[in-house]
């Protein structure tokens, strides 16, 4: 049997959700404290431990950096309890360390798997993405057009006023001209200080969110996450890899990236099935932050397969 036919998605979910409950538990103590990095470190501990649990041989591929940077959950570390299935990780124990540090909406805990050879290794540079909710046919948006005439396409699209779409950006100087474009149209823009996966995220529940398009730079690891969370809930996005300095492209050659033009699509990014679980941290649009009462926390987290297209929202509750 090889290894994809081996992904027992179903089995492994509620352990991925345990995953991300664990992380946001332990950096929940950390909210509003003004320290990213306690905040950050104390995801990592809590996730790296948790995941150690699962019975898979894991692969984290994309991870809190590369080995010389990150003593934990770096790019290549062997995870799981070594015996299970091949799989790869993609994680981010804390999208949104700042969010945290701040107790500013939508920090979230972050952990996909996948079938071992089924993500893309994306090198931590940036990636300009683009992204819209189900329903739509490929190709609707693309990035060769301008930020104006994306709007404009997806407006026809849905069969709205381009002034009736919003699309999210992360608040951004790099984003000044495209947030002047988008502005043009008439169309509104939910800027973010940080967080892009629940950026893109959003799109797949626009009704809820009120956010139709993403769209700009940030983190092309956060991409792939993107990706593979769309992948479970409907949606597309694209991305392509921005490369800044010579160490950039060295660290996609690494990553063993050939054509460092490419537009990537959802399911390149991401091409096989995958589990997606995500834990609030602070109080956001998708799901709720940690809540402490007197004996008891609460976490709630969104758990979800590509397979089946299912997607749970998951309240926990533990003593304290
Ligand atoms: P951290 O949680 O690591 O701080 O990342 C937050 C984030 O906003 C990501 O969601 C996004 O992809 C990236 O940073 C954007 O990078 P930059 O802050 O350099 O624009």
């Amino acid at each position: 049997m090889t290894a994809i036919s081996q992904f027992q998605d179903r089995m492994l979910s509620l352990g991925l959700a345990r995953v991300s409950e664990a992380a946001a538990l332990a950096s929940a103590k950390l909210v509003g404290r003004g320290d990213e990095k306690a905040a950050d470190q104390a995801a990592v501990d809590a996730m790296r431990t948790q995941l150690n649990m699962l019975d898979i041989k894991g692969r984290v591929v994309i991870g809190e950096g590369e080995r010389d940077e990150a003593p934990m959950l770096y790019i290549g570390e062997e995870v799981g309890t070594g015996t299970g299935p091949e799989v790869d990780i993609a994680l981010d124990p804390l999208e949104g360390t700042t969010l945290t540090a701040k107790d500013f909406p939508n920090a979230l805990t972050v952990i996909a798997m996948a079938p071992r050879g089924s993500m893309l290794h994306a090198p931590d540079v940036y990636m300009d993405k683009l992204a819209i909710g189900p329903g739509f046919a490929s190709d609707t948006v693309t990035m060769d057009m301008s930020p104006s005439d994306r709007v404009r396409a997806l407006a026809k699209a849905k069969g709205c006023a381009p002034s009736d779409i919003t699309v999210c950006v992360l608040e951004r100087p790099r984003h000044e001209d495209m947030i002047e474009d988008i502005r043009s149209t008439g169309a509104a823009i939910r800027l973010i200080m940080d967080g892009d996966v629940a950026g893109v995220i959003h799109c797949a529940e626009a009704a809820l969110t009120g956010i139709d398009m993403y769209m700009g730079s940030g983190g092309a690891p956060e991409g792939v996450l993107a990706a593979s969370a769309l992948k479970c809930m409907g949606g597309q996005i694209y991305g392509k890899l921005l490369f800044r300095n010579e160490d950039e492209i060295a660290r996609a050659r690494r990553a063993g990236i050939e054509d460092l033009d490419r537009v990537y699509t959802r399911d390149e990014m991401v091409t096989g099935d995958v589990i997606f679980a995500a834990t609030g941290v602070t109080d956001g649009s998708i799901v709720k932050g940690i809540r402490t009462e007197p004996g008891w926390v609460t976490t709630e987290t969104l758990l979800m397969r590509s397979k089946t297209g299912s997607l749970r929202r998951m309240t926990y509750r533990s003593p304290l």
